[in-house]
């Protein structure tokens, strides 16, 4: 059983399944905000190139199809701006997803990315078979760790990791929410 494709979120935020059409949005958001993105999205290490989320939207399109990732885009109620990108992602173990996000620079600081988090981990706790989903970020990233800390995930264990991207500390948080 899948996650919806549309999620409304009132009054003035949309989640969807992500299509073809998507890729140059996709491309100028990360472009316009590669400043905050580099520092730590591993695929952000160099200035974007149009092909690089033309093949991001595809292989998106196809992770739904296969059932490993559900990513969706964040945009606004007239699914005109691009807000963001929240996705589930099936590689932390069974029964469980990894809820991974990021935010175009213009609409960070209001909340959004926490409430689009909310939103997908309570699908993903309402599917047959799952009863945990995870948030991982690096202790340095302040405003990620903030995210599952507001929504009441519990902070597991931390790893040690080698850096994948430049403001990385090494110290991976691992944020549980187990079925309620
Ligand atoms: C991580 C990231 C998505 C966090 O963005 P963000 O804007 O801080 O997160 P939110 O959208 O949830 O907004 C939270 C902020 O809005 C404020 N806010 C306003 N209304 C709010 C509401 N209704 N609910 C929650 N927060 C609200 C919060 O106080 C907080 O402000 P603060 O940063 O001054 O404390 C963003 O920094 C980003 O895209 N970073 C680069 C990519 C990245 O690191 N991704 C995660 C990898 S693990």
């Amino acid at each position: 059983m899948r996650p919806p494709e549309r999620i409304v979120l009132d009054p003035d935020l949309l989640l969807r399944r992500l299509t073809p059409e998507d890729a140059s949005a996709a491309h100028r958001a990360v472009a316009e905000s590669f400043e905050i993105l580099h520092p730590w999205m591993p695929w952000a290490a160099e200035w974007p190139k149009p092909a690089d989320q033309e093949a991001f939207v595809a292989s998106s399109i196809s992770e739904w199809e296969s059932g490993t990732s559900y990513v969706y885009g964040i945009f606004d109620a007239g699914d005109a701006a691009w807000v963001g990108t929240v996705g589930l992602h099936a590689r932390v173990g069974p029964g469980a997803f990894e809820i991974g996000y990021w935010l175009h620079t213009d609409h960070t600081g209001k909340g959004m990315a926490t409430r689009a988090a909310r939103a997908l981990s309570e699908v993903a706790l309402a599917l047959p078979g799952v009863d945990r989903v995870e948030i991982r970020c690096d202790e340095a990233n302040t405003s990620s760790r903030a995210i599952p800390e507001r929504l009441g995930f519990r902070l597991d264990r931390i790893e040690e990791h080698t850096p994948d991207a430049p403001g990385e500390s090494g110290r991976r948080m691992i944020w549980i929410k187990d079925e309620t």
